[in-house]
């Protein structure tokens, strides 16, 4: 007779420990947001601020502490010069470098993010700058998961910049990114798989991309552009990703470099693409 064996659990991936982060309920109900616009007070004020994302100029020629320089990726993403008139929602905007461009665009914004500090992320970059900005952007704190016309209404400008990997269902997260667009959604997202003929996604078990375990799936184009296609947008374009003879180069440099496989480098990357309705 078949004995039915108990199959062997193993432990679920599990997101970075909490590290001691508080924020309060509001995106933007942090203290000591006050006297921003002198700029010692500003920089100490930034300095204060465990972890940040991205690095960009306040007024006053300070700038934020991130790693992450986003003006230097800004070029990929093809958003309009001027967005004049045009309602925007950045879903993942963390610190908010591409909510405050697209206002300094001429957009109206809402930025969304979940915010968590068990993922070592906090509102309180956003916060700070929202300040020094003057912005008048809208921060809410929402799952895309939990994106709803009927309670959020509808953008003419989607933006969902690296936020796909980290997302266990990223089909159902376009889904609820085409219910609140009006007119383009752009995606930007690591990729893998570049070799692969067809729409193709890789999944990680663990921590093989970018040694970080919130990482589950990245697709490369043909799949992003099929899955923004089956999610609802009536047409999706790549607009973005390194150019071949530059991927070429990138591989023979990190094998030489890293002795990192040259297939791995060259399927890896970013890339962008635009869905519209
Ligand atoms: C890698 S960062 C990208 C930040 C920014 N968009 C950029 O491209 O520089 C990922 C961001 O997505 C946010 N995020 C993660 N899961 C999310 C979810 N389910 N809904 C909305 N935002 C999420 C994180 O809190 C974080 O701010």
């Amino acid at each position: 007779m078949l004995e039915l064996q108990e199959k062997p659990v193993s432990a679920p991936k599990q997101g970075h420990p909490p590290f001691g982060l508080r924020q309060p309920a509001s995106p933007l109900d942090w203290p000591d947001l006050e006297n921003l616009d002198d700029p010692r007070a500003l920089q100490a004020r930034i300095d204060r601020i465990p972890i940040w994302h991205h690095k960009f100029e306040l007024p006053g020629g300070v700038w934020t502490k991130g790693p992450f320089k986003p003006e230097e990726r800004l070029h990929r993403f093809g958003i309009p010069q001027r967005l004049d008139g045009k309602t925007v929602l950045d879903v993942g905007a963390w610190d908010g470098f591409y909510t405050f461009e697209c206002e300094r665009r001429g957009a109206q914004v809402t930025s969304a993010d979940t915010w968590n500090p068990e993922h070592l992320v906090t509102s309180e970059g956003y916060a700070v700058a929202h300040r020094a900005l003057k912005s008048k952007a809208l921060p809410i704190r929402v799952s895309v998961h939990d994106l709803d016309p009927a309670l959020h209404g509808q953008f003419d400008l989607v933006l969902f910049f690296g936020v796909f990997y980290h997302l266990t269902n990223p089909f159902e997260a376009l889904q609820k990114l085409r219910a609140v667009t009006r007119q383009t959604l752009i995606v930007e997202t690591a990729s893998d798989m570049r070799l692969a003929r067809l729409p193709a996604l890789r999944f990680y078990e663990g921590s093989e991309l970018a040694n970080d375990n919130t990482n589950w799936f990245a697709p490369n184009a043909a799949a992003l552009i099929a899955m923004c296609k089956a999610a609802g947008f009536r047409d999706a374009k790549l607009q973005w990703r390194l150019p071949l003879p530059k991927a070429l180069a990138r591989s023979a440099y990190r094998l030489v470099r890293f002795g990192e496989s040259p297939i791995q480098s060259f399927n890896r990357g970013r890339i962008v693409v635009h869905a519209t309705v």
